[in-house]
């Protein structure tokens, strides 16, 4: 797919469903007592893997439309339980994580498996609390041996991960006591305010997370707002465009997930949030960017669970900007869909971005100039894919994404948007 240079983007969009709370509204939705009605639900190759995923295990899901469906609750006692079955999690780290944190409570032997890119990633992160719990655990391929005696625990995250801390959470609806999860950075927190949401008592300090055991869950009716990683390729190309005014409509603002405007804000960008409003504990908003000449900056370990998945794009607004910029404290990267330190140095780098890799991050040293272009392959990852797309309209040459199917991961209809806007 050749991605064509634009002159500046120009519109009024909307992109799909948040990802992240579209995957937990199946899967706490299958917890729930009675039917859970998800509207705005992000449809991708991810979250259909989640759907996918609780039928296999006796859940009914009735597609209403394409952003629209019920899931009709089994709830959440291991009597009642969830079929033991050979799970396919395709590419989703967010299902392979999260479900096994439902697993450890039920009974009966589960094996959760995936793509070649999913079957390498560290599951010995979940398996280590989950086994502590009382579930039995282990990894390489997955398998969740479920317990109806877990025991809560408080637990330390060792690396700041919002599927982590989802898995603990999940598993601690079904356990004997309180659970607490202490974090070393605030991760994405659409778990405990979808678990709050639904009836569970969730308590909630500054740097942990603690739930009770429940006995009933009940959502009815789940808004997922526009996912802010699917409208962040359009926040940077936008910024980089001279001439841009776009605005993306009914975007989720949750402020752990939101780290890339703050960081943009700091490079110079203009951004403007309007027509803010709270659905189920979620910030919703508008917001319109312009164009903006970029002067560089860093990001730290503290910063970076909040803008996660869009470090690949800082790099590139990074490249733009006048000046040397950093990222640190980014070695979770290493372990996403790609070793995304080496997919995005290798990938902008052959686009003429003088960018480098570190053990933890990358240095990037920015021109205000676009990049020259030329070819950037995916390495089958739907972020890196988004990120060659933004390349190939803000450089001089335009872009041949190699395999840019990757993108249906999590946004399907990305590359005909992007072009909708595009102004040549
Ligand atoms: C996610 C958490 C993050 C993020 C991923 C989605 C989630 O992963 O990178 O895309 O929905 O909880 P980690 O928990 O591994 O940081």
């Amino acid at each position: 797919m050749k991605v064509e240079p634009a002159g500046a983007l120009v519109g009024h969009i909307a992109v799909p469903g948040d990802k992240s709370i579209s995957h937990r509204a199946v899967l706490i939705g299958a917890l729930c007592e009675g039917e859970t009605h998800v509207r705005g639900f992000g449809r991708s190759g991810d979250t259909q893997s989640t759907i996918d995923a609780v039928r296999t295990l006796g859940v009914e899901v009735d597609d209403i439309s394409e952003d629209e469906l019920v899931v009709k609750g089994r709830g959440l006692t291991p009597a009642r339980g969830l079929t033991p079955a050979v799970v396919d999690c395709g590419n989703a780290g967010t299902l392979m994580r999260l479900l096994a944190g439902i697993l450890a409570g039920q009974r009966g032997r589960f094996e959760l498996t995936g793509d070649e890119s999913l079957s390498a990633r560290p599951m010995d992160r979940i398996a280590e609390p989950l086994n502590r719990m009382g579930a039995r655990v282990t990894t390489n391929p997955l398998v969740v041996e479920g317990s109806d005696a877990l025991h809560g625990i408080e637990y330390a995250l060792p690396v700041a991960s919002a599927q982590v801390k989802s898995a603990v959470l999940l598993a601690g609806l079904n356990a004997d006591g309180t659970t607490t999860v202490i974090e070393p950075a605030p991760t994405r927190d659409h778990t405990e305010l979808m678990l709050a949401a639904a009836g569970a008592r969730v308590r909630r300090r500054p740097s942990s997370v603690s739930i009770e055991p429940a006995s009933r869950l009940q959502l009815g009716e789940v808004e997922v707002p526009g996912d802010f990683s699917a409208a962040a390729p359009f926040i940077v190309a936008a910024t980089l465009l001279s001439g841009s005014d776009l605005t993306i409509h009914d975007v989720g603002f949750n402020p752990r997930r939101t780290g890339l405007l703050d960081v943009l804000e700091r490079m110079g960008a203009r951004m403007t949030v309007f027509n803010r409003r709270k659905v189920a504990g979620e910030w919703i908003g508008d917001v319109q960017v312009q164009s903006a000449e970029l002067v560089a900056t860093d990001v730290t370990a503290d910063e970076v669970p909040r803008l996660v998945d869009e470090l690949p794009l800082f790099a590139l607004a990074a490249a733009g900007a006048r000046g040397d910029s950093h990222l640190t404290g980014a070695a979770e990267l290493r372990v996403k869909e790609t070793d995304r330190i080496e997919s995005v140095t290798n990938g902008l780098r052959a686009l003429g971005v003088r960018i480098r890799a570190r053990e933890d991050g990358f240095e990037v040293r920015g021109v205000p100039a676009r990049p020259t272009g030329g070819r950037m392959s995916s390495d089958g990852d739907h972020r890196i894919a988004m990120l060659a797309a933004v390349a190939g309209v803000t450089s001089r040459q335009g872009v041949e994404v190699r395999d840019a199917d990757a993108v249906a991961i999590s946004f399907p209809g990305f590359f005909d948007l992007l072009d909708s806007v595009s102004r040549r």
